[in-house]
């Protein structure tokens, strides 16, 4: 007789959330600031997570499209890198598109999704649990743009680190080599992390991916003050502001901002906040890498470049580290 019933692997959460006492202090720091800005991480609650799928989908947002596509050019190298006996450490598990084609292409033991919106990781880490059997999940809730330790269970294994969709492009580059050198310290000598940049590239195109004709990329942007209204009690008139992204050329990052439509006084649980009319809050930097440029960063963070790949028109690359 044959049985069809797979064993399921093992499933822990962690939870390492902030509490929102400093979300609070945060966010509040960066609006008393000469030039406003909130750091991109707040986009991400439950209805940010969702834009943000929907953006992945749009014509104009080339960025995942053209990441699957390496995905499926390079699987076979893939293959090697994630092979038996690795727990898979993802950093920011948005979609988790992208982590379903790694795990049919690798054969990895165990997956470990870091995030710090609560309820998709959970969601999508048990979804994962269920329809990958015999694979381990161990969902961490965390800030991982701050130093933070992996929890004991992910010893024993050949670690690598998944960090997709040009989410390093959120960091400026100085933040982005002490982010890649905790990264490193966080995996260990010999880890080796995939990571995937997006490339300079025409002015015209790159705005467009930020600021897409059905609005989805304005709603997003729009959405983190609804966040903030939800977890902070703040009452930000979500119609009075209005998004923007433009390439700044000289710094090779999109920039976006929520731009306040009138003067007008917001308050943020205890706390008032003053803004003059056409005044912005700067709420993301999308920075954008020449191949040299990402390679001499992530050496400067303690890793060797081990593979680069790339679609055909040269406009996305997926790089292999390994830590030194
Ligand atoms: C998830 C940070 C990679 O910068 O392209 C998409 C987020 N912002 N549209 C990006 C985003 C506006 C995205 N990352």
């Amino acid at each position: 007789m044959t049985s069809d019933v797979t064993a399921l692997g093992d499933y822990q959460f962690f939870d390492l959330k902030p509490a929102r006492r400093d979300m609070h202090e945060e966010i509040v720091a960066g609006l008393r600031e000469q030039n406003k800005r909130i750091a991109p991480k707040y986009f991400y609650n439950e209805q940010g997570s969702a834009l943000f799928e929907s953006i992945t989908e749009l014509p104009e947002y080339y960025l995942t499209r053209t990441e699957m596509a390496v995905f499926d050019r390079y699987r076979e190298d893939l293959a090697v890198v994630i092979g038996g006996g690795t727990c898979l450490v993802e950093y920011g598990s948005g979609s988790s598109q992208k982590i379903r084609k790694l795990l049919e292409t690798g054969q990895p033991e165990a997956y470990m999704p870091v995030d710090i919106s609560k309820d998709h990781l959970q969601s999508n880490a048990r979804a994962l649990h269920r329809d990958f059997p015999g694979l381990s999940v161990y969902p961490i809730c965390v800030d991982f743009t701050q130093p933070f330790e992996l929890p004991e269970i992910a010893n024993g294994w050949k670690r690598v680190g998944f960090f997709p969709g040009s989410s390093i492009g959120n960091f400026d580059p100085a933040d982005a080599v002490i982010f890649l050198t905790n990264i490193a310290r966080n995996l260990g000598r010999g880890a080796q992390l995939i990571i995937g940049v997006d490339r300079k590239k025409a002015a015209d195109i790159l705005e467009a991916a930020y600021d897409d004709s059905q609005g989805v990329t304005a709603e997003f942007n729009l959405n983190l003050l609804k966040h903030l209204n939800e977890e902070l009690g703040a009452d930000f008139v979500v119609d009075e502001f209005t998004h923007e992204a433009i390439y700044n050329e000289d710094l090779g990052c999109i920039q976006m901002y929520l731009r306040s439509r009138k003067d007008q006084q917001v308050n943020v649980g205890t706390e008032t906040v003053e803004f003059a009319r056409n005044e912005t809050i700067h709420t993301e930097n999308s920075y954008k890498y020449h191949v040299e440029e990402f390679q001499a960063l992530a050496e400067a963070a303690g890793f060797a470049v081990r593979s680069i790949w790339t679609d055909d028109r040269e406009w996305f690359a997926v790089v292999l580290l390994e830590v030194q």
